[in-house]
């Protein structure tokens, strides 16, 4: 550190040359974030000092916070969920996993996921010394409930199911999951970080959120589709017995028992997640979404066009497409400033559509994939 501080017009002026170097989303189709939505900004920079890790100093902001939680228990089916808003998908996939594993006197436990499952599962085995078991994906790439079942055994306490997976955008079988989490007894953790603001927006005979009674705790997180500032996650269980196993005692604080992994936590992030909920409601979040599918559909159709067939109808708004050499193709694209990603099992080059991205953009895209692919040959 500098013995004398510079002025801020220096410092403004290094802060820029940094920014130039960060990439604009536009040609990126390798990330569940986007922009926020201007209204997210505004909310964010008012609130900005605010610390709802003592929420009693900042009562206006706790109240938002409470107030999100509710708009995002509505969204999910059951207004009476409890939670709080974290950092993020991995903080809730954390803590979701804590609470199950504190319902039990024992702490060598194990949780299913499916082998589809985000790689926070691993941090959470690491963190809470429990055993992830992975479970089989079927031939959709949905999680194979024969593996599961296979998998459970009295040190079980806590199945995952996905809605939304992050490399295909796959749905698991909640329901199905949920027959089998009663019969065991145990919690079943939903993780829609993605597909929590997405599946509720579409057409079609979802069963994945609270309305399936075994659903204990669910994932969302509103800096990915939700278009909130980072960093905004949501955890939100049915039952506040479930929230209440998170607590600490902290004495000093204007709230003797937080629940947050955290300690210090923004207040900006709830405004600005309570400020686009209200802003855009249902019917804009549908908009959002509906834009995104037809941009999913247009990328498939044209990719089709090209000789090039997905790996899978697009459930939401992430497309994966099949190929032979999807990281050779991935640096291609590279080179011509495209963004994207590839996944594990089975390989294919993965394709995100978000807010950001533009009718312009994928046709652009596209002719460079067909210019890609021919050379290929
Ligand atoms: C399904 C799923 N869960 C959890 C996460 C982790 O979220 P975060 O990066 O906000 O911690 C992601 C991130 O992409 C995800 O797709």
């Amino acid at each position: 550190m500098r013995d004398l501080g510079i002025s801020e017009e220096e410092v403004m002026d290094g802060l820029s040359k940094m920014r130039e170097k960060d990439l604009s989303y536009h040609r990126i189709f390798s990330s569940m974030c986007t922009p926020p939505h201007p209204i997210a900004l505004l909310a964010h920079e008012r609130f900005q000092e605010t610390n709802l890790g003592d929420p009693g100093l900042f009562p206006g902001s706790a109240e938002l916070e409470l107030q999100a939680v509710r708009m995002m228990a509505e969204l999910l089916g059951y207004p009476e969920a409890a939670g709080y808003l974290s950092t993020g998908g991995t903080e809730s996939n954390i803590q979701a996993i804590r609470a199950a594993r504190n319902a039990h006197s024992f702490r060598d436990g194990n949780i299913v996921v499916p082998k589809s499952a985000h790689f926070s599962f691993d941090k959470i085995g690491d963190l809470l010394s429990i055993e992830i078991r992975k479970a089989d994906l079927d031939d959709d790439l949905k999680v194979d409930l024969a593996s599961v079942e296979s998998l459970i055994d009295e040190k079980t306490v806590s199945l995952v199911g996905i809605a939304g997976t992050t490399e295909f955008g796959q749905v698991d079988p909640i329901d199905r999951l949920a027959e089998i989490a009663l019969d065991a007894g145990i919690h079943l953790h939903v993780d829609a970080a993605f597909g929590g603001f997405v599946l509720p927006f579409l057409e079609g005979d979802w069963r994945w959120d609270f309305t399936v009674e075994a659903v204990t705790s669910i994932t969302i997180d509103p800096h990915k589709m939700g278009m909130a500032t980072i960093p905004g996650g949501g955890l939100l269980f049915r039952r506040p017995e479930d929230l209440e196993r998170l607590a600490a005692y902290a004495p000093y604080l204007t709230v003797a028992r937080p629940k947050a992994l955290t300690g210090t936590r923004s207040g900006a992030a709830a405004a600005a997640i309570w400020a686009v909920m209200n802003h855009l409601g249902r019917e804009g979040f549908k908009e959002v979404v509906d834009r995104c599918m037809d941009l999913s559909r247009r990328m498939v159709d044209g990719a089709r066009k090209i000789g090039v067939e997905p790996m899978m109808e697009p459930v939401m708004n992430v497309v994966t497409l099949r190929m032979d050499d999807p990281e050779g193709v991935r640096s291609d694209l590279l080179e011509r400033r495209w963004r994207v990603s590839t996944t594990r099992s089975p390989k294919a080059l993965r394709l995100i559509l978000m807010p950001h991205s533009t009718v312009e953009n994928v046709d652009l895209f596209l002719k460079d994939l067909e210019d890609i692919m021919k050379r290929r040959g």
